[in-house]
């Protein structure tokens, strides 16, 4: 086991660190970018099904879910086309609409989770055409979908995700550019800025791991003993939110909550005094002016601040605690870049805990029953 860990503690560590790889390994021979091309055979061979589409509904569990709020943002900004995010436990027994013209994406790292499996039987059913993201070659889930791309992060072993989340994000990313170069909603000179910034993306995230990766220990020693956490964050990073905080609880067991930022004033700022830990993602693009004056309220309120904001930022590191900076991108990649020192973050407060980070208490792998 120590030499399948490669040198690292624990495999949610190395899988962390391997995330410029995996992601990488995932665009690998999709994206072409000197040609100007993203090649997805499961997309380009079902092109008239996603043409056609009156929507596309997404069905996950967990982790693979917060990649298909994500995946919402993505799809409904580049493709236009509507998109509903289902998890797959309420999917299956709300009896819902389905139609013929659905596309109904499934995400799963395993492949075998139980209620996702359920509920794209019960779409295969009533003739909605299925599309799966999987990371398990051959898994229940790919074997059953009308068409799919995997991953290929590579065996995820810890119980946690991570670098399978970062491979969901990107071939969403990559099926939202694909689908709008094709449908003419996406021009081409923006196509073609983005999948170069695309391109360079794992690099992005190395240079995040080892800006981060000392300094985040620091922060996380400070919180060992909190019990509660908030996670905010706006656009496309309200899901980035969602994640960073199930990360923590998965692992560490601090009970942890991720909200949209500017939602705070319907409840969760009832919470916090100088007790309360706040991470927030603030990119430069997206709704920045937005979360500026949300972390004012939170620093009139004495709030812990965690910040992830990119470099060079002033206005919201002045008011934080604790600065964590991230390269600038294009706002659709920055939960992929942010949610790099979460996992960090998540992960040294667990270790310090002393928790088993791999196999924390109660969790599986992969959730084969209901
Ligand atoms: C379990 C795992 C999570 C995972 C979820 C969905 O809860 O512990 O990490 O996100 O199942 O699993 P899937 O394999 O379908 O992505």
């Amino acid at each position: 086991e120590q030499i399948e860990k490669g040198g690292y503690e624990h495999f949610m560590l190395k899988e962390i660190f391997e995330q410029p790889k995996s992601v990488h390994d995932t665009m690998r021979g999709r994206l072409l970018v000197d040609e100007g091309v993203i090649k997805m055979a499961g997309i380009w061979d079902h092109i008239e099904k996603f043409k056609n589409a009156n929507r596309i509904i997404i069905i996950a569990c967990g982790t693979s879910w917060h990649a298909g709020l994500i995946g919402e943002y993505l799809i409904e900004e580049y493709a236009r086309i509507p998109v509903e995010v289902e998890y797959a436990s309420e999917f299956r027994y709300r009896n819902p609409i389905i139609t013929d013209k659905d596309v109904v994406i499934a995400i799963s790292q395993s492949g075998e989770t139980a209620d996702t499996m359920a509920a794209l039987k019960l779409a295969k059913e009533k003739g909605a055409f299925i599309y799966g993201i999987c990371n398990v070659v051959d898994s229940s889930i790919a074997r059953i979908t009308d068409a799919g791309s995997y991953t290929h992060a590579g065996p995820e072993i810890g119980v946690a995700s991570t670098k399978a989340f970062t491979a969901q994000l990107t071939i969403l990313t990559l099926i939202a550019f694909k689908l709008g170069k094709h449908n003419g909603n996406l021009g081409n000179a923006e196509f073609m800025s983005l999948i170069a910034e695309l391109d360079a993306i794992p690099k992005r995230i190395e240079e995040v791991l080892s800006a981060t990766h000392e300094l985040v220990q620091d922060i996380a020693k400070d919180f060992i003993g909190a019990t509660n956490f908030l996670y905010l964050g706006r656009g496309y990073n309200y899901p980035a939110a969602l994640e960073g905080a199930l990360k923590l609880k998965e692992i560490s067991y601090i009970h942890a909550e991720g909200y949209p930022a500017a939602e705070m004033k319907h409840g969760p700022i009832a919470l916090i005094d100088e007790n309360m830990p706040i991470v927030i993602i603030a990119p430069k693009k997206g709704h920045y002016d937005k979360i500026v004056s949300n972390v004012q309220e939170i620093k009139a309120r004495k709030g812990k601040i965690v910040a992830v904001v990119n470099k060079g930022d002033q206005q919201v590191s002045e008011m934080a605690d604790y600065v964590i900076e991230i390269p600038e991108t294009s706002e659709c990649f920055s939960p992929i870049i942010a949610s790099v020192p979460l996992q960090l973050l998540a992960y040294y407060i667990a270790v310090y805990r002393g928790a088993n980070v791999d196999q924390p208490r109660n969790l599986a792998k992969s959730v084969t029953v209901e």
